[in-house]
């Protein structure tokens, strides 16, 4: 468990009392998996992720599933893993009455702090209308890099393939 101090962003959440970060671990209760489901697929609907796609993810060694709390209620989710030099975000999810807090951007602050040092980019898809998502990644560092034509279902949409670098100074 980690706190708000620790992420890196001290904007916005550090009036919150009880904020906490915390990265899913074998250790973790696996009540959590049903709870990031339900949040995930509150936020986004059919793209929203299964209790067991959480649970396979955080089990990798290469996986990372981090959650937010206020106290010991779950208010934000990030989830992604990491490969060769490269890592994928794949879940940002925020409760609606916790937005634009700052809470996504410290969740993605705290992803990129549990890489490992040689990891040099990050990459994310995301819906082409999801201009709060979008704005989010822009504001975190991401560049849009390509388009994927029709890449989502229910509706088909295009993905926005964005792209950030990780800063050698900024590594562990
Ligand atoms: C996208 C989402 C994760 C953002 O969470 P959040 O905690 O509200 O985001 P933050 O408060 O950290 O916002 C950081 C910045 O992102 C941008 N942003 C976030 N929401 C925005 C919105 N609704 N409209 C415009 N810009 C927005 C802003 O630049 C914001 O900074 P500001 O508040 O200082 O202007 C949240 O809206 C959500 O859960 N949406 C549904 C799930 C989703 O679409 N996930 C992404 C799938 S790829």
């Amino acid at each position: 468990m980690f706190t708000a101090e620790k992420a890196g962003m001290m904007r916005k959440v550090d009036f919150m009392d009880n904020i906490s970060f915390c990265r899913i671990t074998s250790e973790t209760d696996e009540k959590i998996f049903d709870i990031l489901s339900e949040l995930d697929k509150s936020c986004v609907g059919a793209d929203g992720w299964t209790a067991e796609s959480f649970k396979s993810e955080s089990a990798k060694d290469n996986g990372i599933v981090i959650c937010c709390y206020v106290g010991a209620f779950v208010i934000g989710l990030i989830s992604g893993y990491f490969a060769s030099d490269e890592a994928d975000i794949t879940s940002v999810a925020v409760n609606f009455n916790y937005r634009r807090r700052g809470i996504a951007g410290h969740l993605i602050a705290e992803f990129e702090n549990q890489l490992p040092e040689y990891i040099s980019e990050i990459f994310l898809e995301v819906r082409e209308s999801n201009f709060p998502a979008v704005s989010l990644y822009k504001k975190c560092g991401f560049e849009n890099l390509h388009t994927r034509r029709n890449f989502y279902d229910n509706p088909v949409e295009n993905a926005i393939v964005m792209r950030k670098e990780l800063k050698k100074s900024n590594n562990k």
